[in-house]
C-alpha cells in the first residue's frame, strides 16, 4: 500500500542530527514549504519538497492525501503517562481547590495509594477498557507513539497486571514503551521499611518483569516522602544490572540530587525537574540524559514552580516535553496543551515545543531510530494539522488543532 500526503504549506520533517537535539538544534523543524511525504507499507519512503516527491516512481500509482496547506508534522511522542490508574481522583481534586497540598491529600487517604486500591481492585480487563479509551483520546491529539508507567499496583500482582494490559494494548494501534515504576511509593505491606522494599523489588519483580520482557525502563520517584537518593541509586543499579533503560521522577517537590544521579547513570531522562539548581542544570546541560519537563503537572497543581526550561536550553540540554498524564498531577493527553504551557510559562519558543514533543520525546525513550520525525525509513506516524502556521499549535490553547493522525500509513478514525 502506498501513500502520497501532498500540498502541506508546511512540511515539518524534524529532519536532523542522530542524537537528542540542543542548542540551536531544538529550534530547527526542517520545515519545507509546500511539502510532501511518500508512504510505502507503513514506512516513510521519503519527504521533502512535492515537486521531487510527487516524481519518485512509487509515487505514480499511491492513494493521494490532500493536506490543502496545511501543517503536517511527525505524531507527538508522549515520553512520559501514567496510562493505567483505575480510577479519577476527583476527591483530591476537590481538598486542593479547597487549599489542601499534595503531601497532606496523601495523608489524608488520597494520593498515589489510593490509586492504588482502585488498580490492585480491578480486572486486567476493566484497566484494557479504560486504558484502550485514553489512548483513542490521545491518537485524536496527535500522539503517536508513548510511554506508559505502571506504579499504580506496586505488588507483584498489580505491577505485573498492568504491564500486561500495557502490552496487550501496545501496537493497537499507538506503540508503548512500557515502564516499571514499582518505586512510585511505599506499599502498605511495607509501611516504613522502604529499603526492604527496594530488596524484594530486586530479588522477587525485576527479575521476573525482565524474563518476561514487560518493561524496556525503570524509574524511581525520588523525592521527600518518596524514596531517597541512596534508595534511588541501589533501585536503578539493580535495575541496570537486569538489562533496564533508566528514569527518573527527579527534583519535583524538593531538590534531591536526582538530577546528577541521573547524569551518573546515564539515564536516558531525569523527569520534571521544577526544583532543578544550577548545579543539576549544569548536569544535564554537559550530558545524553534528557530533561523532560511536565508542565501539566504544575498547572494543575495550581503551582508556579514551573522547571527553568530557558537556563536547561542556554546550558546545552536536550530537553523534551511530555503530558505526565496520570491522576493525581495532570489529568491530560494533551501533547497540544503542554506545549501552550511550555511556549506561555517556561518561554519556549513554539519551534522549541514542537522539536521537544516529537524528535526529544523519541530520544528520552531511545526509539529515535524509529519515530519522532519524518525521514527516509522511519515508520510513517505524523499528523495533519488544522492550521496553516505551526506557531498556531501552542497558540490555539486547549483546542484540538489534529485534524488527521495517520499511525503507519494508517489514518485513524
Ligand atoms: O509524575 N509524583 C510522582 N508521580 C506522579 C504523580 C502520581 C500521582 O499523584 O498519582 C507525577 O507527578
Ligand atoms: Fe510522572
Amino acid at each position: 500500500m502506498t501513500t502520497l500526503v501532498r500540498g502541506a504549506g508546511q512540511l515539518l520533517t524534524l529532519r536532523g542530527d542522530r542524537g537528542p537535539r540542543r542548542g540551536k538544534a531544538l529550534r530547527d523543524l526542517g520545515l519545507v514549504p509546500n511539502g510532501a511525504v511518500l508512504i510505502q507499507d507503513g514506512v516513510i519512503v521519503d519527504s521533502g519538497p512535492r515537486r521531487r516527491i510527487e516524481r519518485l516512481p512509487a509515487a505514480r500509482h499511491a492513494r493521494v492525501i490532500e493536506a490543502e496547506g496545511r501543517v503536517v508534522m511527525p505524531g507527538f511522542v508522549d515520553s512520559h503517562t501514567h496510562l493505567i490508574f483505575g480510577r479519577p481522583r476527583l476527591v483530591d481534586y476537590e481538598m486542593r481547590l479547597a487549599g489542601a497540598s499534595y503531601a497532606e491529600i496523601a495523608a489524608a487517604g488520597g494520593g498515589i495509594l489510593s490509586s492504588v486500591e482502585a488498580v490492585r481492585s480491578l480486572s486486567a480487563a476493566r484497566l484494557a477498557t479504560q486504558g484502550r479509551a485514553f489512548l483513542s483520546a490521545m491518537a485524536r491529539h496527535g500522539t503517536t507513539t508513548l510511554e506508559a508507567k505502571s506504579g499504580y499496583g506496586l505488588d507483584e500482582a498489580g505491577e505485573i497486571k498492568t504491564l500486561r494490559v500495557l502490552a496487550a494494548l501496545d501496537g493497537d494501534p499507538l506503540d508503548i514503551a512500557p515502564t516499571y515504576l514499582g518505586a512510585h511509593a511505599t506499599p502498605p505491606e511495607y509501611r516504613g521499611h522502604a529499603s526492604a522494599y527496594v530488596d524484594w523489588m530486586a530479588g522477587e519483580v525485576m527479575p521476573q518483569i525482565g524474563r518476561r520482557k514487560l518493561a524496556q525502563f525503570v524509574d524511581v520517584y525520588c523525592d521527600a516522602g518518596a524514596f531517597t537518593l541512596d534508595q534511588a541509586r541501589l533501585h536503578l543499579q539493580n535495575a541496570r544490572s537486569l538489562g533496564f533503560d533508566l528514569k527518573i521522577h527527579a527534583e519535583q517537590f524538593s531538590r534531591s540530587g536526582a538530577a546528577r544521579l541521573a547524569v551518573e547513570m546515564e539515564a536516558a531522562s531525569a523527569d520534571h525537574l521544577e526544583q532543578a539548581g544550577e548545579d543539576e542544570i549544569r548536569a544535564l546541560g554537559q550530558s545524553n540524559t534528557v530533561a523532560t519537563l511536565l508542565p501539566g503537572s504544575v498547572f494543575h497543581l495550581g503551582l508556579r514552580c514551573y522547571a527553568p526550561a530557558r537556563a536547561l536550553i542556554e546550558a546545552g540540554a536536550a530537553v523534551a516535553l511530555a503530558t505526565d498524564f496520570n491522576p493525581g498531577t495532570s489529568p491530560t493527553f494533551s501533547m497540544q496543551m503542554v506545549f501552550s504551557l511550555a511556549c506561555t510559562e517556561m518561554r519556549m519558543s513554539p519551534a522549541e515545543a514542537i522539536v521537544a514533543g516529537t524528535i526529544n520525546g523519541a530520544h528520552a525513550i531511545r526509539r529515535a531510530d524509529r519515530v519522532g520525525s519524518l525521514e527516509a525509513g522511519k515508520q510513517a506516524d505524523l499528523i495533519v494539522l488544522n492550521v496553516s502556521d505551526y506557531r498556531e499549535l501552542p497558540y490555539y490553547f486547549g483546542t484540538n488543532n489534529v485534524h488527521l493522525t495517520i499511525k503507519r500509513g494508517v489514518v485513524l478514525s
